[in-house]
């Protein structure tokens, strides 16, 4: 896959790989900021990193919008025990995020068209001007990597990891994931009646970057006939052989689960919307609809497509991931009175245990073609499209 920009060892790491360095850091205030898009549970996490560092007697603020809230630290926002009350079960992040606010690359309009241009320097003098000694962000793999080059320039920084993609590198899952495959569930569930009803086919695209987690997760867990993910790149024959198959056994109706990652055998390209704009991640999205019209073609069957996109990043966290968001947000804190930083908070079930940043940026945790879930599927008689 030449258009993925990570590099994704083939198991992922959930063993601490090496003895983490503890620094101790006399910490009498806390910065908290939100990163990247946003995923179900954020608002968890604040209140449990503020809930545990006021009862550490540290002071804590809330930066607006991602690194670049430390522009202007007008707006930044005191966290107290009132500020957090009652939004474990928030979606969203009451202090907002951004996907391109990289203080290293802000694009900026000048006389020669959009330049990106490094403001790093004043982000890290106002965070010592403010008097904040560690920062805990919250963010995903990008997050991380600029988070990786603010503590080379002085940042003391506990990071905790977020996405609905669950492509973080060093942790079983990450939060907002649980919440996005519970919602592609629910939709799915929703559309099989309507296709059996009609007798069609529906090909339902989810989120997910380069990765098939929420398409595996949520299509197993809904029975999906064919399940399409970015690591197992399809042969559309064998994926309309599966329709015929079941349209000869009386199943006149199938769902078709697409990752917006995935790609047929014989196309170089990921299917993208626009172009990419300077300063964040190039918009993935679209295959649903092609593959559905080649479906149509290629069957003679009615064929419907639906991108489930941002609903997956919305709605309440499911009571999974608001308990791994207030253990996560409270390990931080702890990991920060440990004197460690430079780590992120991973969750190595039972427990949430410091993995460093480094170890994971640039990393991506893959599904693995062997892991029990794809098993199952093969068992159950899934299409996998290979
Ligand atoms: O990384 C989370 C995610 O929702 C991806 O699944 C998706 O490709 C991307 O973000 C969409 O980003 P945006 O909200 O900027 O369009």
């Amino acid at each position: 896959m030449s258009d993925v920009p990570r590099e994704c060892p083939e198991t992922p790491v959930l063993e601490t790989p090496c003895k983490i360095e503890k620094r101790p850091i006399e910490i009498k205030k806390i910065a908290v900021n939100t990163g990247g898009g946003d995923a179900p549970g954020l608002n968890a996490v604040i209140r449990a990193v503020t809930l545990s560092a006021l009862r550490e007697g540290w002071e804590v603020v809330g930066i607006p919008h991602g690194y670049a809230g430390l522009l202007d630290t007008s707006k930044l926002m005191p966290l107290t025990r009132e500020r957090v009350r009652g939004i474990t079960s928030l979606g969203g992040t009451i202090l907002g995020t951004a996907n391109k606010g990289n203080p290293f690359e802000m694009p900026e309009e000048g006389p020669n068209g959009v330049t990106l241009v490094d403001r790093s320097d004043i982000v890290v003098d106002n965070f010592h001007k403010q008097g904040i000694d560690a920062l805990v962000c919250i963010g995903g793999d990008g997050s991380m990597r600029i988070g990786k080059k603010f503590m080379l320039k002085g940042m003391p920084m506990v990071c905790v990891p977020k996405t609905i993609d669950n492509d973080v590198f060093g942790t079983a899952i990450t939060f907002g994931f649980d919440t996005a495959v519970s919602t592609a569930s629910d939709c799915i569930d929703k559309l099989q009646p309507t296709a059996e009803a009609h007798e069609r086919v529906f090909v339902v695209e989810v989120m997910g970057r380069y990765v098939g987690w929420i398409a595996l997760n949520a299509g197993i867990s809904t029975t999906a006939d064919v399940i399409l993910l970015p690591e197992i790149p399809f042969d559309l024959d064998k994926v309309c052989a599966k329709i015929r198959e079941r349209d000869a056994m009386g199943r006149k109706f199938s769902i078709v689960v697409v990752a917006e990652g995935a790609k047929p055998i014989d196309a170089d390209t990921l299917f993208t919307q626009g172009p990419k704009e300077a300063g964040r991640e190039i918009r993935l999205g679209g295959i649903s609809g092609w593959l559905a019209a080649e479906i149509a073609r290629r069957t003679g069957k009615e064929t419907r497509s639906i991108i489930l996109g941002h609903l997956q990043r919305g709605g309440h966290p499911t009571t999974f991931d608001r308990l791994l968001c207030l253990r996560m947000g409270a390990a931080a804190v702890r990991f920060l009175k440990e004197g460690l930083t430079s780590v992120m908070t991973a969750l190595h079930p039972p427990s949430i245990v410091p993995f460093p940043v480094d170890e994971s940026v640039g990393k991506m945790k893959c599904v693995p073609l062997d892991c029990d879930t794809i098993q199952t599927g093969r068992a159950i008689g899934v299409c996998f499209g290979d």
